[in-house]
């Protein structure tokens, strides 16, 4: 016979050792504990307690479930939506945005990286030129703000323009000194946290002694944590931190990247001793190899070699891209392989409607983490053909049963590099993807010309519907401080609050609605972190137009796209009129596509090529389009970083009833939508449309345009009544001719860099 009452020792007893009536007990005391440390959380009072307590109260609560699933209560912590702890944490802005670096894979990537810089500056191949090279931290990077050589904050990266604050963190690593003297008045110093092997080995040890979480890598390890609530606990925890980058600076620091990181380490930081100066692409491969010698016995994880023009002149002149700096790469190590079972393939369904297959792997470690899926693409990939039809994995389709190799490289997902024919169980067929899709049941079509089979659904299809409300709420897009992807989803299929297009989430926040209180006694919520949220959404009620125009989601249409053409037409109603204008004129191109395509086919089998261009000219000459209409389509495909592809996705999507009328729900629940900021306002080419034309002898027209750009103008790549002034070199042509006949200024190459304070 059990015991049928409670003692008090249900807290300290393993749930294996539970009597029933000791569980009931137990589970209503962690019912009631998770429930005030959840309200803790979210709302604004002191935090109660560490995550890694919370993660084991919560383990607890759901071992004791599964040995007495009857005991489980109404109120159980295990049904509620988890938190994310990055709200527990202020938000920092970062003075500079923190951004990362592009990849490098091999020999190849490495020599292309040096040419672009060459061609980018207008340097010959034997042109002096110095690389710093050192090794690639596999940890998080922290950016450190000093004021009068106090450190005054810590800022995690972030989505790159705002991080969390973790000052009282970053104060417990040793590595991180709290005061600098002889620094600049301001100094952000950027680097790595890392965790030490022997570290991680003996932090797992004492976890898995007090029946704590265990990390799988020392990434996770220093992440967790540097990312605590308690600092207490970070403090025990062996962080060491690598400072090889800088952010705001009230004064230089050197003029070479060596001299600033030797600066740095005069203040006391620590920079890896593995830095090298290179003067050549052998060097630097040269480098790269003996750090991998050396990567096992370094006792950190690298996962590559950065290397950095040493000139900080040069590297101020290279500048960046929308994301990552032109200066710097990250030569990454090869991937590392396992090998293991392929279960079957799933398909999932994105929120443009492509079905994506799946590898589910019988789990496996690969590098240290744990893998138990992996892409498979599209289904010419399976099929063992790439994108030109060229066999890969030497023609080895892939099948359910498999016994197959993958690989991870840094963040990426893992993927599939080889199958192993010896072993394909006799039963193996091969695998073919769809014709329905499998979570609305429309046709999936693939047209021609695309590797992607797609599902027709549109919005009737919930899985391309919650794709979409995820896609909207992301960090690029909406970004509503606690409606993240798991919320969004339980939102779509709740009756009683439900979400179904972006609009939604407005109307399910309107003041005049029950619906505060409906979601505050939902689980997971309470009053506060419901009305958190409502604030939270009000306040995207002013968004600006790139953010909003990257939330739908529409095809090809990313954040530089969408910052692109937010850029070219300065406000919504400017672009929806040109989009509705551009109408015929985009149907009378997707025509001229089709004829030219069906002409290709033919000339291909009869051997006639010129047909072609023909065909799509016939085609558009036939259209009859407004000339209204092709202004507006020129005048979008002749905006910067704008493609007809692009162009086309576009129109179609402001062209289709469904969406255009879910748009139009969103649009009238917004308040403001706040057209591009101009990059620098003061400078007189801001908000100017500018063409370049021949030949520059000062900077190559790369450079040319990214300093156009960093000033706020638009870079357009033809001249039309909208131009506002042609920038001719030697041997315009055409362009000046046509500038001339519209009466657009005309300035040579000094005229330009006189007007823009650069001469
Ligand atoms: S330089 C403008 N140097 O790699 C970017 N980054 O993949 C300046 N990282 O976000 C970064 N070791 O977190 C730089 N020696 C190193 C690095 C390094 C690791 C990280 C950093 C960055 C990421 C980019």
């Amino acid at each position: 016979m059990s015991d049928t009452t409670a003692t008090g020792d249900e807290a300290t007893l393993a749930p294996e050792a539970l009597t029933e009536a000791h569980a009931a007990a137990e589970l209503a005391r962690l019912a009631g504990l998770l429930a005030r440390a959840d309200a803790a959380y979210h709302g604004d009072d002191a935090p109660e307690m560490s995550d890694a307590e919370y993660d084991a109260f919560k383990q607890r609560n759901a071992a004791i479930e599964a040995r007495f699933p009857a005991l489980k209560r109404a109120d159980s912590p295990s049904d509620k939506v988890g938190t994310t702890p990055a709200e527990a944490f202020g938000k920092i802005t970062h003075a500079v945005r923190m951004l990362s670096l592009a990849n490098a894979f091999d020999a190849g990537d490495v020599a292309d990286f040096d040419q672009s810089i060459r061609s980018y500056l207008n340097l010959g191949p034997d042109a002096p030129l110095a690389y710093t090279a050192e090794p690639k931290i596999d940890g998080l990077s922290l950016s450190l703000r000093y004021e009068g050589g106090a450190l005054v904050h810590a800022a995690t990266r972030g989505d790159g323009a705002t991080g969390e604050n973790v000052t009282a963190n970053a104060r417990t690593i040793a590595e991180i000194p709290t005061r600098l003297d002889a620094a600049p008045e301001v100094l952000e110093v950027r680097g790595e946290v890392y965790m030490a092997h022997d570290d991680f080995a003996a932090l797992n040890a004492r976890q898995a002694d007090m029946g704590g979480k265990t990390f799988a890598n020392p990434r996770n390890a220093a992440a967790g944590s540097l990312r605590q609530l308690d600092a207490g606990i970070t403090k025990s925890r062996p962080l060491r931190f690598f400072a090889y980058a800088w952010g705001e600076l009230s004064a230089p620091l050197a003029e070479t990247q060596k001299g600033a990181l030797d600066r740095l380490a005069g203040f006391g930081f620590s920079t890896n001793p593995l830095t090298r100066i290179c003067e050549t692409v052998e060097d630097m491969l040269a480098h790269y190899r003996e750090i991998e010698a050396q990567r096992a016995t370094l006792g950190y994880d690298i996962d590559g070699v950065v290397y950095k023009i040493n000139d900080l002149a040069l590297q101020h002149r290279l500048g960046y891209r929308s994301a990552t700096p032109r200066w710097a790469i990250a030569h990454k190590f090869p991937a590392e392989l396992a090998w293991t079972r392929l279960e079957g393939i799933d398909i999932q369904v994105g929120r443009t409607g492509a079905l994506s297959p799946v590898a589910r792997l019988q789990p496996v470690t690969v590098g240290g983490v744990v893998v138990s899926n992996a892409t498979l693409h599209n289904e010419d990939y399976i099929a063992g053909r790439g994108a030109s039809g060229e066999a890969i994995r030497g023609g080895k389709d892939i099948r359910a049963g498999d016994w197959v190799q993958v690989y991870r490289a840094g963040d990426v997902i893992p993927k599939v590099a080889d199958v192993d024919l010896s072993q394909r169980p006799a039963d193996a067929v091969p695998y073919s993807l769809p014709n329905t899709c499998p979570e609305c049941g429309s046709p999936a079509i693939r047209e021609e010309g695309d590797a992607v089979r797609r599902c027709t659904g549109g919005l009737i299809c919930p899985a391309q519907a919650v794709e979409k409300l995820k896609h909207f709420v992301s960090r690029g897009a909406m970004d509503i401080e606690g409606l993240g992807a798991k919320q969004v989803e339980a939102f779509y299929h709740d009756d009683q609050l439900p979400v179904k297009e972006p609009a939604d989430i407005f109307t399910l926040q309107r003041r005049d609605s029950q619906n505060l209180s409906k979601l505050a006694n939902r689980d997971g919520w309470g009053a506060t972190s419901a009305n958190n949220l409502f604030q939270a959404i009000e306040e995207k009620r002013k968004i600006p137009m790139a953010r909003l125009l990257f939330g739908l989601g529409i095809r090809h249409v990313g954040e530089v796209a969408a910052q692109d053409l937010a850029r070219h037409y300065g406000g919504w109603a400017a672009m929806t009129a040109a989009l509705d204008s551009a109408r015929p004129a985009a149907l009378a191109h997707r025509a001229a596509d089709e004829a030219a395509d069906a002409e290709r086919r033919r000339a291909a089998e009869e051997g006639r090529r010129a047909r072609v261009a023909e065909a799509r000219r016939r085609t558009l000459e036939t259209a009859e389009t407004p000339v209204a209409a092709s202004e507006a389509w020129d005048d979008l495909i002749g905006a910067d970083g704008i493609g007809p592809v692009l162009a086309l996705s576009l129109s179609d999507a402001f062209a289709n009833a469904h969406e255009r009328a879910a748009i139009d729900r969103l649009i009238a629940e917004l308040i403001e939508i706040t057209p591009p900021e101009r990059r620098a306002g003061d400078s007189p080419v801001a908000g100017k449309t500018v063409v370049f034309s021949g030949s520059l002898e000062k900077m190559t027209r790369a450079e040319a345009k990214a300093r156009a750009e960093a000033l706020g103008a638009k870079v357009a790549g033809s001249v039309s009544a909208k131009t506002d002034l042609l920038v001719a070199g030697p041997g315009a042509g055409s362009k000046a001719d046509k500038a001339a006949a519209l009466g657009v200024e005309t300035l040579d190459e000094d005229g330009w860099l006189a007007l823009i304070g650069a001469a």
